[in-house]
């Protein structure tokens, strides 16, 4: 199956490419780019969500689950991608948001007006109040941005939202909201959607009562809650709907996928997500926030690897995505601090020149692993995250909804830099952007990466071509033990060898393999002796003396 080992590109569309000076990406922008995955050499790109939506939360606020929001473009545009992108042999995974719709969808409208006790009001989840006059929220849950998870309503009724009040949770239990997103699968599958990410996919069912819930509020900023399960997040009564839209791919033959975006832990309750009749894949964040230091790496990868087999799915890995600090920013400093926190220009600042030599080191790690492996666009630029964002220029919600304490996303959404010299830095025709670029950019762009030897983007091409030469993701790891369990990490996958040096000093990779080597490829040179310098991946092919 061509999911077992890809390579998924994820496109933030908002950031991307601006086709016609606005400020903003576009689907049209999307497809005159689509060129630069096939060289970059990816096998399938995932769009953040494009439809009809207020953007109060950049788009997973969702209106109308059927169209393209004038913003990025029309129904035709998203038709013309899809057909543009199969035709250089590439998928497209689409992303679905089932947890909840926006507050400007028909459904949440009708809801409003029809009042307590409605049909229209079962779809979402409302409640009455506590306290003597429903003055209170229905229970202490908190939003996953900050602040409660209920808003009250004119008549007096709250109702849940575990994101931005602009975004109310449906209920599952009601039919109809199974129904419709059945219908929603087949729309997109029938105009030839590969597949689809599913949001929040541990969210959509809550415990029956709704119990207070007194731990950590929200799975977002890493769990430890391993034993006992919060009642808003991974209730087992979410699998059987996956099952359901499993049955529904499968009409459609073996090739579509379903993706989960699961903040669950640990390992082995991820892997339920995949089981043979649910999803495919589920993303692998117990991965993303692995410490950078061997026995930690070691760890999350036997782990991984190790719950997947167990459930016979495949297991992915990824670094980056839309969410959380850019990895060649958080290498560069207390990654745990900043993880889903952001940083803004008055926190400490990354070292950018470490963070992205650990980050080609992670990346080189990552694309050796077997199984399927997401990128976020940019990231083969080694962009770094924006770090000193203005904040009036900050639009996450979480930044206004923790009290302007956690600067939130933006800074891993800034808009590419394609050319050096270019306004916008050729992200479009304009100098417009939605989010400021740092005046330091020029330097990330893709014309001065293209074509240079040792760039980041030279070092992802070679990478991911090596990748499938060399049948890396197909593969099969075995550790290599060494003498320095606590420095390096070393794996076999095919005839491929694999060594990642954590420690402070260089290492002599004859010395270490026991084997004359001939390196393949490396994210950093190796130093004069041959050996391999602190943060560096290098893959070689053993040769026997
Ligand atoms: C996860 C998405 O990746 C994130 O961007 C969004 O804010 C939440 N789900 C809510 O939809």
């Amino acid at each position: 199956m061509w999911w077992c080992d890809a390579v998924i590109y994820q496109v933030y569309p908002r950031s991307f490419a601006d086709s016609d000076g606005d400020g903003y990406g576009d689907l049209p922008g999307i497809t005159a780019r689509l060129d630069h995955l096939v060289e970059l050499g990816v096998d399938a790109l995932w769009l953040s969500p494009f439809y009809p939506s207020p953007q109060a939360d950049a788009g997973y606020d969702v209106a109308d689950y059927r169209d393209v929001d004038p913003l990025f473009g029309t129904l035709a545009d998203a038709d013309e991608l899809i057909a543009a992108a199969k035709a250089r042999g590439l998928r497209v995974i689409l992303d679905l948001v089932p947890n909840h719709t926006s507050d400007a969808h028909p459904w949440f409208t009708a809801a409003l007006g029809a009042g307590p006790g409605s049909a229209e009001r079962d779809r979402y989840i409302f409640r009455d109040g506590r306290g003597s006059h429903g003055e209170l929220p229905p229970n202490n849950w908190q939003s996953v941005f900050g602040g409660p998870a209920w808003t009250q309503v004119p008549d007096g009724q709250w109702y849940l939202h575990l994101f931005d009040a602009g975004q109310p949770d449906l209920n599952w239990d009601n039919p109809s909201v199974r129904a419709e997103f059945e219908d929603i699968l087949r729309f997109w599958l029938d105009r030839g959607a590969d597949g689809f990410r599913v949001d929040v996919a541990h969210g959509l069912v809550k415990q029956a009562q709704l119990p207070d819930w007194h731990h950590p509020p929200t799975p977002l900023t890493g769990t430890d809650l391993t034993s006992v399960r919060p009642p808003m997040w991974d209730q087992d009564g979410v699998h059987e709907i996956y099952r359901s839209w499993r049955r529904v791919l499968s009409e459609y033959g073996p090739d579509r996928i379903l993706v989960a975006e699961a903040w669950v832990q640990p390992a082995e309750r991820l892997a339920q997500y995949v089981r043979p009749d649910e999803m495919h894949q589920a993303f692998n964040f117990e991965y993303l926030q692995a410490a950078w230091d061997a026995p930690s790496q070691r760890n999350v990868i036997t782990r991984s690897l190790a719950a997947t087999d167990a459930v016979g799915a495949p297991t992915t890995w990824v670094l980056s995505n839309h969410d959380v600090v850019r990895h060649a920013s958080r290498l560069g400093m207390d990654m745990e601090l900043v993880l889903h926190k952001g940083i803004g220009p008055r926190d400490p600042q990354p070292d950018e020149e470490l963070g992205l030599r650990r980050a080609r080191a992670a990346t080189l790690l990552m694309l050796a692993l077997p199984g399927s492996a997401y990128l976020y666009q940019g990231e083969e630029l080694g962009l770094p995250e924006h770090t000193t964002l203005p904040d009036e220029a900050r639009q996450d919600p979480g930044w206004r909804r923790s009290n302007y304490t956690a600067p939130g996303r933006d800074g891993c959404r800034v808009p590419i830099p394609w050319q050096a010299d270019a306004p916008s830095y050729g992200f479009g025709p304009s100098d417009r952007s939605w989010l400021p670029q740092p005046p330091t950019w020029a330097r990330y762009a893709l014309d001065r990466q293209r074509g240079v030897p040792g760039s980041t983007y030279e070092m992802y091409r070679t990478a991911l071509r090596l990748r499938r030469e060399l049948e890396l993701g197909s593969g099969t790891l075995s550790w290599v033990e060494t003498d320095v369990p606590d420095q390096v990490l070393a794996f076999r996958n095919g005839d491929t060898t694999v060594v990642t040096n954590f420690g402070p000093e260089p290492v002599s990779l004859s010395e270490l393999l026991s084997s004359e080597v001939k390196v393949l490829h490396a994210s950093a040179d190796l130093d004069d002796g041959g050996k391999v310098p602190t943060d560096v991946t290098v893959w070689v092919a053993t040769l026997t003396r």
